[in-house]
């Protein structure tokens, strides 16, 4: 059977991307071929993870652009440049343009460090601490126009410690973004979801 391809979108230290690949290469996940990581910044972890792995990376820099729409151009001609059946947004720091949304509805999928709809955006872990939260987690979903608001496929509750810190939530949650992401790609390769509207359901 022919491998589908998969791009990985990534803006940091890359322990997802590292999670797949090590997946990949175990076995754990298979049926597809990660052919390319693309990063919005230089410079990052991410990248010395694809390059180990020998996967071709591309830098498209956000702050080499003059505005939104410039750097949404170069990002999605970047992506179509590879060709993909389905992308990876490994705690990619930007937001998608529609047109990016539009192409890969239900085929971009995205790793978010809280359970949402609870806080959205960036620093997930700080707010659920600040609020108060007793229960954080993990979310992945499809990415849809929103921000961090798309059809759920997968989540894992972590509860919060009383001396938790941002970094020691952060390191439980991630352990957990490492085996929710593997478990709704493996479901995600194999057909195996079904979706009506929001709700994504896993076909027996
Ligand atoms: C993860 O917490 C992810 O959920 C968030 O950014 C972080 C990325 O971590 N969006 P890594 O680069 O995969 O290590």
């Amino acid at each position: 059977m022919l491998e589908r391809r998969a791009v990985a979108l990534v803006s940091g230290r890359g322990s997802n991307l590292q999670a797949i690949l090590d997946a990949l290469s175990g076995g754990e996940l298979r049926g597809f071929a990660l052919v390319a990581v693309i990063a919005d910044r230089p410079n990052i972890r991410a990248l010395d993870v694809a390059a180990a792995a020998e996967i071709p990376v591309q830098v498209v820099d956000y702050r080499a652009f003059s505005d939104r729409a410039a750097f949404d151009h170069a990002l999605h001609q970047a992506v179509q440049s590879f060709a993909p059946d389905f992308l990876l947004a490994l705690g990619f720091m930007r937001l998608f343009s529609a047109p990016l949304v539009a192409e890969f509805r239900l085929r971009l999928i995205n790793i978010h460090p809280s359970l949402l709809p609870a806080f959205p955006g960036i620093q997930a872990q700080r707010q659920a601490l600040e609020y108060g939260a007793k229960i954080a987690g993990c979310t992945v979903h499809f990415v849809d126009e929103g921000v961090d608001s798309g059809p759920i496929i997968a989540q894992a509750a972590v509860a919060v410690q009383d001396g938790d810190t941002v970094e020691s939530l952060s390191a439980r949650i991630l352990v957990e973004e490492h085996r929710i992401l593997k478990e709704a790609i493996s479901l995600f390769m194999d057909d195996r979801l079904q979706i009506e509207g929001r709700r994504v359901t896993k076909r027996l």
